[in-house]
């Protein structure tokens, strides 16, 4: 009988509820935009993950048929969907860690830059909502250009009184995973055993893998780090080419956003010696904001890295790196100052 299904079915919720909200041990996660190419796999991942003890789905289609199917693995995390604006304030609230691919992906011929007049209000609506509703919650920002949408963040928070440094990433694990399979090619090893950084942003030029400081240590002919630069540099066009049209990356880097949320989770938790490469405000350079490594703690990121000492080749790039980064970064403050 219809009406019996549904009595049960509401009372099965308000358990899982309850479930959700009587300290069952683990984070409250949001996902906004779970119902994209990346926003998909992502909440699959984060579903799985032991340190995540309620998963919020948010977009502004689809979140019903996606949220159904995922809240069927069983595994821990107690989902829950919400669809449209309206609900955005209802997603937000009360979680820790929000996750954020909302916007529009490259076609063939776009640079990252432009996506801007898209997604810098994307970004602008949910910061706002972020900034009432979780103020506290660490934001990791994936969405392009990330050079841009950051300083956006910042500067939406900043307006509300909310702004916290520490919290704010901005999402380049992509490019470190990149780094480390590419490397791991030309060394001919596995690459779980390699860590390269990068630093510097996520576009272009502006990432700058430090090949002169990869681990284990090594070293690479000026051709092979031409080769490795420029590929781990073009990574995401490449993708973008294969796809002829459909989009970006989607699968890799829901992979890297979950490598690099489960990080900030641990650090959140109190593990110690958690660093990973993020896009945050800085004072490595003369920039606000740069991404290099960062110690993951209860309160962010924690501790930001200095470069080290890098090469010649890499002191060029790092030039290269910081006009591009200087003008992305500029934009994306002006957008929200104008
Ligand atoms: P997609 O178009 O497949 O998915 C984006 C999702 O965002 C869609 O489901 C859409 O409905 C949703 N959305 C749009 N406006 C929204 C709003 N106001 N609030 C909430 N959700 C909204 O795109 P895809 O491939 O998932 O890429 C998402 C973003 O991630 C793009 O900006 C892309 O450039 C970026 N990206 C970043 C990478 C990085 O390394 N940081 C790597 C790859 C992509």
């Amino acid at each position: 009988h219809p009406s019996n299904h549904q009595m049960e079915e509401s009372s099965i919720l308000k358990r899982a509820e309850c479930r959700a909200k009587g300290g069952a041990p683990g984070f409250k996660v949001a996902i906004l935009g779970a119902a994209g190419g990346i926003g998909q796999p992502l909440s699959l991942l984060m579903k799985m993950n032991p340190l995540v003890s309620v998963l919020h789905l948010y977009d502004v289609v689809n979140t019903p048929g996606v949220t159904a199917d995922i809240s069927h693995m069983d595994t821990g995390a107690v989902v829950k969907g919400f669809l449209g604006q309206q609900q955005l304030e209802s997603a937000l609230t009360g979680m820790d860690l929000i996750i954020i691919p909302a916007g529009v992906p490259r076609k063939p011929g776009m640079t990252r830059d432009d996506l801007f007049n898209i997604n810098a209000g994307i970004v602008k609506t949910i910061c706002e909502g972020i900034a009432k509703c979780c103020p506290n919650a660490i934001v990791n920002l994936i969405s392009n250009p990330v050079n841009s949408t950051v300083p956006i963040a910042a500067e939406v928070f900043k307006k509300a009184g909310t702004y916290d440094p520490k919290k704010l990433l901005g999402v380049t694990m992509l490019d470190v995973v990149r780094a480390n399979t590419f490397v791991a090619e030309v060394l001919g090893v596995d690459p779980r055993d390699v860590d390269v950084p990068v630093v510097g942003g996520h576009a272009g030029v502006t990432i700058l893998p430090l090949l002169s400081q990869v681990k284990p240590p090594c070293s690479f002919t000026a051709e092979e780090t031409e080769y490795l630069t420029k590929r781990i540099q073009d990574g995401g066009t490449e993708v973008v080419q294969a796809k002829a049209g459909a989009g970006s990356a989607t699968l890799s880097m829901a992979y890297a956003a979950v490598k690099f949320a489960d990080a900030c989770l641990r650090g959140l938790r109190g593990d110690a010696g958690i660093v990973e490469c993020a896009f945050v405000s800085s004072a490595v350079t003369e920039l606000p904001f740069f991404a290099s490594k960062v110690r993951l703690g209860r309160a962010g990121a924690e501790e930001i890295y200095q470069l080290g000492p890098l090469n010649e080749y890499e002191r060029v790039g790092l030039e290269k790196a910081k006009k591009e980064l200087a003008a992305s970064i500029q934009k994306g403050i002006s957008f929200i100052r104008k």
